[in-house]
């Protein structure tokens, strides 16, 4: 038997990545986030000053650097450029918005697949994303769907979004319209939109606890192994 994966799809302020790492910590597996490679992309791009809307320079820019999910010494999931830490922060607003736009184009998307799929070989993993169950990990032995309404989220995000450390300047109104711009955007794009895979379970995420959510997917995950 290969390796076991469990695919965590959703879109953001969905809670999947508090899931996913409770989880990973839970089964003793790794946890890999997917989203690192689209910030990397987003974020490089701004940074070499690249029109996000441009999708043959964007392919050429990947084509030219070397993007891997890699361990840190705590065998937390990073990411490297040409084998370095980004110098750049990747979870700024402008990259979060620089990742969700470059994550439309397909040969974008294409490109990511294989630092996707050769991440952490041969280990166990629960692995974060948007097509995770539906593109990059097909046979996963488990597919979850995070899933909450769409007020929830948005209010979460402004929570995280509002840190002084953001240094925003824009208001409460503007962030929201960026929120669900972007959501509609990794929902509706043509290759691989944020959608539950056929055989995913959707997980309802508003009414439980973090606790009560990995529970319950450690009990699915524990009794597909043990069929
Ligand atoms: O999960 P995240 O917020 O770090 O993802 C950043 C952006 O990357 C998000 O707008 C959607 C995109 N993304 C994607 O299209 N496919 C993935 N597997 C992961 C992220």
């Amino acid at each position: 038997m290969g390796r076991q994966v469990v695919a965590i799809d959703g879109l953001a302020g969905s809670g999947k990545t508090s899931i996913a790492r409770e989880l990973a910590k839970k089964l003793g597996w790794l946890y890999c986030s997917t989203g690192l490679l689209y910030r990397g992309v987003g974020a490089l791009a701004l940074h070499k000053g690249i029109d996000l809307s441009d999708e043959d320079s964007l392919s050429k820019m990947i084509s030219e650097n070397t993007l891997t999910l890699t361990l840190d010494d705590q065998e937390r999931s990073v990411l490297l450029i040409n084998g370095e830490p980004p110098t750049f922060n990747l979870f700024t607003p402008e990259a979060s918005e620089a990742a969700s736009r470059v994550a439309a184009h397909p040969q974008v998307r294409l490109a990511l697949v294989p630092a996707q799929r050769d991440a952490f070989p041969g280990r166990d993993m629960v692995v974060e994303g948007r097509d995770m169950g539906t593109v990059i990990f097909p046979q996963a032995s488990a597919k979850f769907f995070i899933d909450v309404p769409e007020e929830l989220r948005i209010q979460r995000r402004m929570l995280q979004w509002k840190r002084p450390a953001d240094g925003s300047a824009t208001t409460e109104g503007q962030i929201k319209a960026e929120i669900k711009e972007r959501d509609e955007r990794d929902s509706s794009r043509l290759v691989a939109p944020t959608k539950p895979a056929d055989d995913a379970l959707i997980v309802n995420n508003a009414e439980k606890s973090l606790t009560e959510v990995v529970d319950e997917l450690y009990h699915l995950v524990a009794l597909r192994r043990s069929i």
